[in-house]
């Protein structure tokens, strides 16, 4: 046997490497995370479980306003920074935490008698100062952290009347995410709470101020659901609801300091009987997460027995997290390790659009579409290739898109985003149920309407607006250096032509006369004035579903920079798509 040989068995025998939480969670696009204390990180254990299960870390306590802020005109972000860059190292996400919360405020603070106008101009200029520092580095916020009491009603704290920043009601919370936002516009601004995870008073009161905020344009995009649970964690149907209704309003939610505290011994130990319990309450809220694209982030407080509030804060339970005083993983770790590798992926209503005009209201048949937002698939970007017979394969990097059952050809996918071509058997047919599997475990069942042709130009920014894929007949890119010529033929790229003749195979990719033409009528103006269609069809080298249209740009066309459109069988492409004309 070869020595290469022998190295293949020997890797065949090998068992895969167990998945860890990190993995599975970017296989489902999701940011899995911990709370940690930066003084931790020379510990190798803790350092090193952190980068091998987590792709995203906050801080416990170091970016809070008494850490940041210890003086009224001094920040510190040693300590902050140091999160930033373990972090870094390790392709992790930072989620940044809290910048308004009635604990951890430094005393010059909440002794300095200062007046409304005061403490606004305080909170404002650490808001700025804070949210300014990490700007780009951090990437979602607690802005305001537990402004609710259980009854729905406003805690009385410092920033809301005692004496507060001169604001009633959540006018106060609002102002916080305005500064957040002018702080850093790229961040996630949530707000964040506990108790609040089912449904009841407070997340009633929470809802109503979110939605208030998304009707009036508040900067805010989500609200975190701290779930620091007891064994006791009500009813998971109630906590799914308030997530769906939170999602509904175009917020994410992220389950941001999950830990289940139990009973445990002198020795902060819990029977097995009580952490299978805690497992099956991680799993549950894993799951639950999972069946929300909008669901977007977990994070557990802490991820080892080892350090954990829960014992300090709660005398007589303890053991709350994944990990324990050894960094071994417990029954809770599997959990959610069974969650995220076993729950099917969901994909959403509107997820399914036009690869070249991102337009969802319809496909038609070898229509090359995108679909955005299954949470399951490959962790990185994987572009499929054709086989022998120049056709790309229905069954990809273990995703497969079905369009009434059959699979379609796939262009490229990755866990939240794949294109394939509508297979041509949805012709005919006035809706179809679309699912998007992988590994074998499908999503749930999508309709989308089908219609004749669906036109859509592609353009050169791929975002459907703008400059259109149109090559001259010397195969150069039309720009403004480079104009089309009046009098001279055009090469438009498009997708949603509908059925060809000869009728098309599904995913070949064309290279040999006959190429299918389109059935239906074509016609393509610029600058509002019709502009002859030599060809519209296939063509060498693109996918069945691809679409060239060759088209005369017409003298009475004027100079410039011009709106084209393309109409196929009475369909009209997007608007916004331009091309220069000289
Ligand atoms: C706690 C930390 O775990 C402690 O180390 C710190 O001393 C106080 O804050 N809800 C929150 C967190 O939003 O910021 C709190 O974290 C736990 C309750």
């Amino acid at each position: 046997m070869s020595r290469s040989h022998l190295a293949l068995v020997l890797l065949a025998c090998t068992p895969l490497a167990a998945q860890s939480l990190r993995d599975l969670a970017d296989q489902r696009s999701l940011r899995f995370g911990a709370a940690v204390n930066p003084s931790r990180f020379s510990e190798s254990d803790y350092a090193t479980t952190l980068g091998r299960e987590f792709n995203q870390v906050t801080a416990e306590y170091v970016m809070k306003f008494e850490p940041t802020h210890p003086g009224p005109t001094t920040y510190s972000f040693t300590q902050a920074d140091s999160i930033v860059t373990f972090a870094r190292a390790r392709n992790m996400a930072v989620r940044g935490h809290a910048f308004v919360w009635h604990i951890s405020n430094p005393r010059w603070l909440t002794t300095g008698n200062y007046t409304p106008e005061q403490l606004s101009d305080i909170l404002q200029d650490h808001i700025k100062t804070v949210g300014g520092h990490f700007a780009g580095r951090v990437y979602a916020w607690d802005v305001v952290n537990e402004a609710f009491n259980d009854n729905g009603s406003l805690r009385s704290t410092i920033w809301y009347d005692g004496p507060g920043i001169g604001l009633k009601g959540t006018e106060y919370i609002e102002q916080a995410f305005r500064w957040a936002h002018e702080a850093d516009p790229k961040a996630l601004l949530f707000y964040n709470d506990y108790s609040a995870e089912g449904l009841n008073a407070k997340s009633n009161a929470i809802y109503e101020m979110a939605r208030d905020f998304v009707t009036r344009g508040v900067p805010i995009h989500g609200i975190g659901l701290q779930a620091h649970f007891t064994a006791n964690i009500g009813s998971i149907a109630n906590i799914e609801s308030n997530i769906r209704r939170i999602t509904e309003l175009g917020l994410q939610a992220h389950i941001t300091e999950l830990d289940v505290r139990v009973a445990v011994d002198s020795s902060g130990r819990a029977t097995d009987a009580v952490l299978a319990t805690q497992a099956q309450i991680y799993n549950n809220i894993v799951t639950s997460c999972l069946k929300f694209p909008l669901c977007t982030s977990i994070q557990t407080w802490g991820f080892t027995d080892k350090y954990s509030w829960i014992p300090g804060s709660f005398p007589g339970l303890g053991a709350a997290l994944e990990f324990d005083a050894n960094y071994a993983p417990k029954p809770a770790y599997n959990a959610m390790l069974n969650a995220l590798r076993d729950s099917p992926p969901v994909i959403p209503a509107n997820g399914l659009v036009n690869a070249a005009n991102y337009t969802g209201d319809a496909v038609s048949p070898g229509e090359i579409v995108t679909l955005f937002g299954a949470n399951y698939g490959q962790p990185t970007l994987v572009i499929a290739g054709a086989d022998a017979n120049l056709r790309l394969p229905t069954n990809f990097a273990e995703t497969r898109l079905l369009f009434d059952g059959v699979a379609a050809p796939i262009l490229y996918t990755q866990a939240g985003l794949t294109s394939a071509a509508v297979p041509y058997s949805v012709s005919g047919a006035t809706t179809a149920q679309v699912q998007y599997e992988f590994r074998g475990k499908r999503s749930n069942a999508i309709t989308v309407k089908v219609v004749p042709a669906h036109p859509g130009v592609f353009t050169l920014d791929s975002r459907g607006q703008g400059a259109g894929a149109i090559l001259d007949l010397s195969h150069r890119v039309v720009n403004e250096q480079n104009a089309a010529a009046k009098g001279a033929y055009i090469q438009i790229f498009a997708t949603g032509g509908g059925m060809t003749r000869p009728s098309s195979a599904d995913g070949l990719i064309a290279s040999a006369a006959p190429i299918p033409e389109l059935i239906a009528p074509v016609s393509v103006t610029i600058g509002g004035i019709d502009c002859a269609v030599q060809y519209a069809g296939g063509a060498s080298g693109l996918v069945a579903g691809g679409v060239q249209i060759n088209a005369l740009v017409d003298s009475r066309v004027p100079s410039g920079l011009q709106p084209l459109v393309v109409t196929v069988g009475g369909a009209a492409s997007q608007p916004g798509v331009t091309v220069w004309v000289k």
